[in-house]
């Protein structure tokens, strides 16, 4: 069986590198690894195959940064050659970036079956990006890996239901309990930025409605500065979230009082998940690793996809008022130790292998 797996975003590295380790270890999958190019900086690419492994992709389109409908559109044009030469009998997407859209568009108008991992999620805000991309990835995947219950209701809520819908647990939670020994043996980021366990914030901003607008980026960056002056906050900042701040001429001023560093690799990123007091983020991916090492988390949204965690009091939507944010920070000493677990049993990638092969 031959599959070829889409990736372009920060996140799908990792979530691809622990399903790819079980197609290796498995036997009877052939593998062609495509990187759309949609993330290219070292810190949001390269570093990420080389910490965990990942083999040089079999691809690149390189089709670097634009906004969401060029970035798509060329995906959509320079991958239809590749899989008319690769001709897969599975295409993989994972989650919902413009690399999935525009490789369930693809390989869908091919007549080329595609499974969706990390199906089912909704923010119920069709103003995002990623509810557009994803909607449209579930309802033309053959196969639906959803990550909890709510994902496969919420398929169901939209007709998707049967055998080609699978609850497998997350694969983000697989790579955190992957990873985290790694990460105690090799990470040297707390003693690098001089913090101590579990006396620091740990901050991520990215979201476009939060960066794009000039609004709701100071009002972030208001809370977190206020909150610096309780506990260190330390930024891993992502390329769009810089180049809005310093558009917005708050960069400097903000540096003044976070620890702002460039954007992590994934080891030095779950030792400063584990090690934080608090967590604050807008990130989809880290609202879930928070809880995974049972640290509370703060949302800086209005909605989540991840349901769950609120409903079970680990993670407090904020939403982006400053003053929402700060008292959210002061009410954040919540226990969540000893809470269940929620995304499966760490065995996803090799239930999603075990699927496939039937
Ligand atoms: C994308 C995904 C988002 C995901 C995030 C993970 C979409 C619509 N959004 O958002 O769902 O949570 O990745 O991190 O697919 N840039 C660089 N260097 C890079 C990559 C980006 O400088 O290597 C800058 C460029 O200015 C670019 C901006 O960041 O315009 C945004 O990048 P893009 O991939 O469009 O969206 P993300 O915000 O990263
Ligand atoms: N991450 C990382 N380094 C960073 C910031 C994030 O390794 O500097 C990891 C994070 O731990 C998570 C993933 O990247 O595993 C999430 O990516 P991101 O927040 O960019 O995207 P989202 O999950 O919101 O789609």
């Amino acid at each position: 069986m031959k599959v070829l797996t889409v990736v372009g975003a920060r996140p799908q590295f990792i979530k691809a590198a622990m399903v790819s380790r079980s197609i290796q270890s498995r036997g009877g999958i052939t593998e062609t690894l495509v990187h759309t190019g949609q993330h290219y900086d070292d810190e949001m690419s390269n570093l990420f195959f080389a910490e965990l492994d990942i083999r040089k992709p079999d691809y690149n389109l390189e089709v670097g940064s634009a906004s969401n409908t060029e970035q798509t559109a060329k995906i959509l044009d320079a991958l239809e050659p590749v899989l008319k030469l690769e001709a897969p009998d599975w295409v993989f997407v994972y989650g919902d970036t413009n690399s999935t859209l525009a490789g369930v568009l693809t390989a869908s108008q091919m007549n080329i079956p595609v499974a969706h991992i990390e199906a089912g999620l909704r923010s119920f805000n069709r103003t995002m990006p990623e509810e557009k991309n994803r909607v449209v990835a579930d309802h033309l995947s053959s196969l639906l890996f959803a990550p909890t219950r709510e994902a496969v209701s919420n398929l169901e809520r939209e007709g998707i239901v049967g055998e080609n819908v699978r609850l497998v647990g997350d694969v983000m939670y697989d790579a955190a309990l992957f990873y985290s020994a790694r990460s105690d043996q090799d990470s040297v980021i707390l003693e690098k930025l001089g913090l101590q366990k579990n006396q620091f914030l740990l901050a991520t901003v990215h979201r476009a409605e939060n960066t794009d607008s000039a609004e709701r980026l100071q009002s972030i960056f208001d809370a977190l500065v206020k909150i610096s002056s309780d506990l260190p906050v330390v930024l891993p900042l992502h390329p769009r979230t810089k180049k809005q701040l310093q558009q917005e001429n708050i960069l400097d001023e903000v540096s003044r009082h976070l620890v702002i560093v460039a954007p992590v690799g994934y080891l030095d990123m779950v030792a400063l998940t584990k090690n934080a007091a608090v967590i604050a983020t807008d990130s989809g991916g880290l609202q879930k690793e928070a809880y995974f090492h049972r640290v509370p988390c703060i949302t800086l949204r209005n909605e989540t996809e991840w349901v769950e965690l609120v409903e079970v009091g680990a993670n407090k939507l904020a939403g982006t008022d400053s003053q929402a944010i700060v008292a959210a920070f002061r009410d954040s000493s919540q226990q969540i130790q000893g809470m269940e677990d929620l995304y499966g049993d760490g065995n996803a990638a090799v239930k999603i292998v075990d699927c496939l092969l039937g």
